[in-house]
């Protein structure tokens, strides 16, 4: 599924005839169109100087949290520790930010720049424990394809 995948995100990328942000909007939902288990799909960036981090593009409900301070939530500790993080059951997180009751999971993905942590990808799941080893493969690719056009 996920390398089906690759060759279109690899064309959305480079067709310069759009923004970066169009590029990541399509992105996001090519991602959460033909991925069963991603239900939101965003990016989230360092917002200019400040400690925290700001909603980009994305696809799904819209969301309250277009604001993020690091180490809050999820996306606040990836943030702090640039590291993924994969949550299977975010209701046994006590540092998490919800945006739906219908989420049961999530995925967070730190987008690096010139080897600086600038952003993440956040995925949020209506399913529990659906996230392996190849979605956080597959997310750290799509990453460094996005870093590109940044
Ligand atoms: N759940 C995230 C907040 C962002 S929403 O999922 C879109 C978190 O705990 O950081």
């Amino acid at each position: 599924m996920f390398d089906a995948l690759k060759p279109q995100i690899t064309t959305l990328l480079n067709n310069t005839t759009q923004t970066a942000e169009q590029r990541m909007q399509a992105i996001c939902e090519l991602l959460k169109a033909n991925i069963p288990h991603y239900d939101w799909v965003g990016f989230y960036f360092k917002n200019g100087d400040k400690r925290e981090l700001k909603l980009g593009s994305y696809a799904g409900a819209p969301t309250d949290h277009t604001i993020i301070p690091f180490g809050k939530g999820i996306c606040g500790q990836v943030a702090e520790s640039n590291q993924n993080f994969v949550v299977p059951d975010v209701q046994a997180q006590d540092n998490y930010i919800a945006c739906s009751i219908t989420v049961k999971s999530e995925i967070v993905i730190p987008l690096f720049k010139n080897g600086e942590n600038i952003g993440q990808i956040d995925i949020d799941s209506n399913t529990p424990d659906p996230f392996t080893a190849e979605d956080e493969c597959f997310l750290e690719w799509v990453n460094e394809g996005v870093s590109q056009i940044l």
